[in-house]
């Protein structure tokens, strides 16, 4: 694969938890609808990474991933569009995870912010064992086998991507060296044509003599457009580009996406472990009770009393689900007691449980007939499959052990 593959490549994974909630919905999937027409998307549900705070309770573990597969299907991922598999189905995540651990300090990973706060947020966990702390470091695998060149998650997770970076950048360091580097990438060089070729020695010269960022791009950029170039070229000239050996996995970027923050009904962050959240596709009637009963301004306690929707966790949601219309009428409603918070909430609960309804509809054919999810996750997986053979091979080869 080239690197212009990799740039366009996404990858992201979710762990499953069961049924999901409207967080999910806007810190994730509403991205991942979108995305999966711009990228080349993989997307999996990660089996794995729930054992390693939750070993002890597998009972739900696949009923689960089922659920979480549902999910993503009704709200909006196309099977067609994007890869969507089970990660325990990918063998070779878990032989990355191996051989990266092998080069990996553990000060790296005593150093992940996630693993003291976890540690001391899920106090009723064990999470004193090797595979907790190997949490990010199987990320990174995840996300190297697919040598993706962006991964989109959320600011808790920006620092996982950055381990990854700094593992693929010393595996390549160790890895890339090859003996003759030098002379094996002078003599790519030739194949790539006189005038590239002439290009991209002026552009390396630029960028190493007098860092020029934007020579690196371009010369990228040339590298990607090369039709007549080995796998095995395109990672020499990519390294020999920056002044490192072959870049045998590309180092990823954060894609940052937009995420709402999304209240529960009480007002804290939803999440199924404080008990506060709607679902995706709940019942219509459920959600109703649920909304009516929610949270609102503490201070205004009578219909009277005027209010402040800025510290109100339903005007939050107005603001994710209304019109700029809507939205201004609750709030000034709401300052001049003009309205109830029953009023206020009323054009909410049609919007949430109209969407719901949407996701209900394209759930049901799933529901009805699992045989079809369970082929979908197994044809993602066996696609996934062939593409993480690839990297595992080359870096198999790489390290010295192919056989
Ligand atoms: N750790 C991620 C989370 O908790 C899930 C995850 C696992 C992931 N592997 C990944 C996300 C690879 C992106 C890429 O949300
Ligand atoms: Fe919240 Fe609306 Fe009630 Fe104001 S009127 S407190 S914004 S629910």
């Amino acid at each position: 694969m080239s690197s212009s593959e990799s740039s366009k490549r996404v990858v992201s994974g979710m762990r499953p938890t069961g049924r999901l909630h409207l967080g999910h919905y806007h810190g994730v999937l509403k991205n991942w609808v979108r995305l999966q027409h711009e990228y080349e998307c993989f997307f999996f549900v990660a089996d794995w990474h729930a054992l390693t705070t939750n070993y002890e309770h597998t009972a739900d573990i696949e009923q689960y991933v089922f659920d979480t597969a549902v999910d993503w299907l009704a709200a909006g991922i196309n099977p067609n569009a994007a890869t969507l598999f089970v990660q325990s189905r990918v063998p070779e995540h878990a032989e990355l995870h191996l051989l990266l651990s092998m080069i990996t300090p553990v000060s790296w990973l005593e150093r992940v912010p996630s693993y003291k706060d976890q540690q001391a947020k899920l106090n009723d966990r064990d999470l004193s064992t090797y595979g907790f702390l190997g949490y990010p470091l199987l990320q990174s695998a995840d996300i190297l086998i697919y040598r993706a060149g962006n991964v989109p998650v959320g600011a808790d997770q920006v620092a996982h991507v950055e381990l990854t970076r700094e593992v693929a950048r010393r595996f390549n360091h160790i890895y890339g060296r090859e003996p003759g580097f030098e002379d094996q990438a002078e003599a790519a060089v030739k194949k790539m044509g006189k005038k590239a070729a002439r290009l991209y020695m002026q552009l390396r010269r630029a960028y190493q003599e007098q860092g020029d960022a934007a020579a690196l791009e371009k010369a990228q950029a040339l590298l990607a457009e090369q039709q007549n170039l080995s796998i095995g070229d395109a990672e020499r000239l990519f390294g020999y580009l920056e002044g490192g050996g072959r870049i045998i996995l590309p180092e990823p970027r954060v894609l940052l996406t937009e995420q709402a923050k999304v209240p529960g009904l009480d007002g804290e962050k939803m999440s199924k472990s404080y008990n506060n959240v709607i679902e995706i596709r709940e019942a219509p009637e459920s959600t109703r009770e649920k909304i009516r009963t929610m949270q609102t301004d503490p201070a205004r306690v009578r219909r009277q009393d005027p209010g402040n929707p800025d510290v109100c966790p339903v005007f939050s949601l107005h603001r994710i689900y209304s019109s700029e219309e809507v939205c201004r009428w609750a709030s000034e409603g709401c300052r001049t007691a003009a309205i109830g918070c029953v009023d206020c909430k009323g054009p909410l609960i049609d919007a949430i449980t109209r969407e719901q309804t949407e996701r209900r509809e394209r759930a049901v054919q799933f529901e009805q007939d699992p045989g079809l999810v369970h082929t979908i996750l197994r044809e993602g997986s066996e696609k996934a499959r062939d593409v993480a053979k690839e990297t595992i091979e080359e870096v198999r080869a790489a390290i010295g052990i192919s056989g």
